[in-house]
């Protein structure tokens, strides 16, 4: 393992301004796992900003592929670029040196937003001054709040060309304060130059996100993650449901080209509906910006203050 001859064991350039030591950082439990990394929670002693000592790491599994470092390696380094914004998570630093790389993150308590969602299925509609930190209810308002700041989060991201390609509940997580936060975007591939992006290799497909010429042509675009937007706003309002539950993954495809479209939550009002059905137009070019997005949540929003 310490012979340097062996490539696997990778020496990568030490940056110092993201660089944390490595006995700082005390690895907790697991939090999840992907098919080639995993995410652990940690304890990151008196490096990071005070009070902010528990964070997620993460790393690659035992066995893990040169081109699986690689990408761990490229999800940092878009991560750094990208910047910060409240509504993603953020890095914090990481351990290139002497060991296993550790991408250490934000650690949002609450965990993925689908979970959240059918974790809490208590939903208020009388008026009440309690809010959610109070009583763990969720009420419609809070639902379009999670709407609106998961748009902003996508609006930053694509204001600094970063397509997502994997956007749904389950990669978005709940922070304190229950501020929400776009996760896993560093998977997405940063198209400065490129204006789409196609998909070499096939991994698992989140096909029931995917837009209509994702399915067709593996194309990702700021538009395909427009389409996926809509139908997390779906998930939201129906608490965490799997879309088109009724159809197979294969068949998706048609049945989005013979016009079908996800149906109205019962609990949804009709504005919020139309949003989603924008976001589902079968032409990209007739898909909102997340910066129209963003402005029709926060007049829906302000208007249940
Ligand atoms: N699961 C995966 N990533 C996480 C994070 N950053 N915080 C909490 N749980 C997670």
């Amino acid at each position: 393992i310490n012979d340097p001859r062996i490539l696997s064991e990778y020496e990568l350039p030490l940056d110092k301004d993201w660089e944390v030591p490595r006995n700082t950082v005390v690895l907790g439990k697991v939090l999840g796992e992907g098919e080639f990394g995993k995410v652990v929670k940690a304890d990151c002693v008196g490096v990071l900003k005070r009070g902010q000592s528990t964070v997620a790491v993460k790393m690659l599994k035992d066995g893990h592929t040169d081109a699986e470092m690689m990408a761990l390696v490229s999800e940092m380094e878009i991560m750094k670029v990208v910047g910060k914004h409240v509504n993603i998570i953020n890095l914090l630093g990481c351990c290139t040196q002497g060991g296993p790389l550790y991408v250490i993150v934000e650690f949002a308590p609450y965990g993925s937003l689908r979970d959240f969602l059918r974790n809490r299925p208590e939903i208020i509609t009388e008026s009440t001054n309690e809010s959610l930190e109070d009583t763990g209810n969720l009420t419609p308002k809070d639902l379009v709040s999670f709407a609106y700041q998961a748009a902003k989060g996508m609006e930053y991201l694509a204001s600094r060309h970063c397509i997502h390609r994997d956007l749904a509940a389950r990669n978005v997580l709940v922070s304190e304060n229950f501020i929400l936060k776009i996760a896993d975007f560093g998977l997405a591939k940063n198209i400065e130059t490129d204006y789409y992006y196609r998909k070499k290799t096939s991994g698992k497909l989140p096909v029931r996100w995917m837009a209509p010429e994702s399915l067709n042509s593996m194309l990702f675009t700021i538009q395909t993650d427009v389409w996926s937007f809509g139908v997390l706003l779906w998930e939201i309002m129906m608490l965490g449901a799997t879309p088109y539950r009724n159809v197979q993954g294969q068949y998706l495809l048609q049945h989005l080209k013979a016009g079908n479209r996800l149906e109205k939550p019962p609990s949804c009002s009709l504005d919020l509906y139309l949003i989603m059905r924008e976001c589902w137009s079968f032409y990209p070019k007739g898909r909102p910006s997340f910066t129209v997005l963003v402005k029709q949540l926060e007049k829906i929003l302000t208007a249940m203050t």
